[in-house]
């Protein structure tokens, strides 16, 4: 599909990751062999543009083809992604068909939920027909084709709740394993007396960063970098706080606002110096951007901060080996 849209394919930076629960299914995808049968409900063209008959009589997709496509063993139901780190995050468009259908009605929401947080706004869901009931997609438009219902996702500004003002807690995707049932309470009168002598105590606001970081979890990343960047913009005595840094620049490299993010990582860098976290990120930001000098530079700093710091190791030597370095 990006083939056929894109003429000028070499001058773009396109990412296509291909995902499964299934290590089986994985390698034989990865093999990229197809049977005749493979082929029933595709056009015409299809073949001989893009595969090359085998001796076994197997069709193989073109090596052009394949090498845009990135691999990868991913369990829908957990909740590692989106992230920055697996480039699971700030997407385009997402292909899930006959996916949901494994699912329990709790799995398939919490799955929605982290496929529109993995979309940038107005990116696209595609699902199979018998998926498309518009009821399961909350944070998606149903928009008609001729042949398809494509879902796509709502701008966070459509969304914007006064979180700030929230008095009551707002659900979280993440559900306990066990559900335990709550005391059936009834409701007693209120106490119209005592209400009237004591005074009521007002519920204490979220601060900016505990508002913020509700919005980070609802992968509404746009509005929670707002409130932190509002929270910045207040002229104050003391510099930032680090905590408040660190959300801004993961709020804006999850909405794929790299150089954005990168300026504010080095913000909070500046304010926690002994920080791991905050090398490491700058290193993701700049892997992202193409930079693995720099990005060595940062990941060099995270581990010699912290000499266990798994992730930065495992990038290290990532870079190691796309400079073909053993
Ligand atoms: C019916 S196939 C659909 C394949 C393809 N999307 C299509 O439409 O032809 C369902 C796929 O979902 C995968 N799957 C099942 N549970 C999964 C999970 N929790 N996370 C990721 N993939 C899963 C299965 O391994 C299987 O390959």
């Amino acid at each position: 599909m990006v083939h056929q849209l894109l003429p000028d394919l070499q001058d773009w930076d396109v990412t296509i990751t291909a995902s499964d629960i299934n290590a089986h299914f994985l390698r034989k995808a990865v093999a990229g062999l197809y049977g005749e049968w493979s082929f029933h409900n595709a056009p015409a063209w299809l073949k001989p543009r893009y595969f090359e008959r085998c001796a076994d009589g197997r069709y193989a997709i073109a090596p052009k083809i394949k090498k845009l496509v990135r691999f990868a063993c991913l369990n829908m139901v957990e909740d590692v992604y989106p992230s920055l780190a697996t480039n699971t995050n700030a997407m385009d468009v997402i292909l899930c068909r006959n996916v949901l259908m494994y699912f329990t009605p709790r799995q398939v929401a919490k799955v929605i939920g982290n496929l529109s947080h993995a979309l940038v706004d107005g990116g696209w869901l595609a699902v199979s027909p018998t998926e498309a009931s518009q009821a399961l997609y909350p944070q998606f438009s149903a928009v008609n084709f001729s042949e398809a219902i494509l879902f796509q996702k709502n701008s966070a500004s459509s969304h914007v709740q006064p979180i700030l003002l929230a008095t009551t807690p707002v659900p979280q995707f993440s559900v306990p394993a066990v559900e335990t049932s709550l005391p059936n309470i009834a409701p007693t009168a209120p106490d119209l007396a005592a209400w009237q002598q004591e005074p009521v105590a007002a519920e204490p606001l979220p601060s900016p960063l505990a508002g913020a970081q509700t919005l980070f979890e609802q992968g509404r990343y746009e509005e929670a970098a707002a409130t932190l960047l509002a929270a910045l913009a207040i002229p104050t005595q003391r510099s930032p706080e680090p905590a408040l840094l660190r959300l801004l620049a993961h709020a804006l490299a999850n909405q794929g606002r790299l150089a954005d993010a990168l300026a504010w990582c080095e913000r909070w860098i500046a304010a926690d110096k002994l920080d791991p976290a905050g090398h490491y990120l700058r290193a993701i930001i700049l892997q992202e951007r193409r930079d693995p000098e720099q990005a060595r530079f940062s990941l060099q700093r995270a581990v010699y901060l912290q000499a266990d710091f798994v992730l930065a190791h495992f990038s290290l030597g990532h870079l190691a080996r796309s400079r073909e370095d053993p």
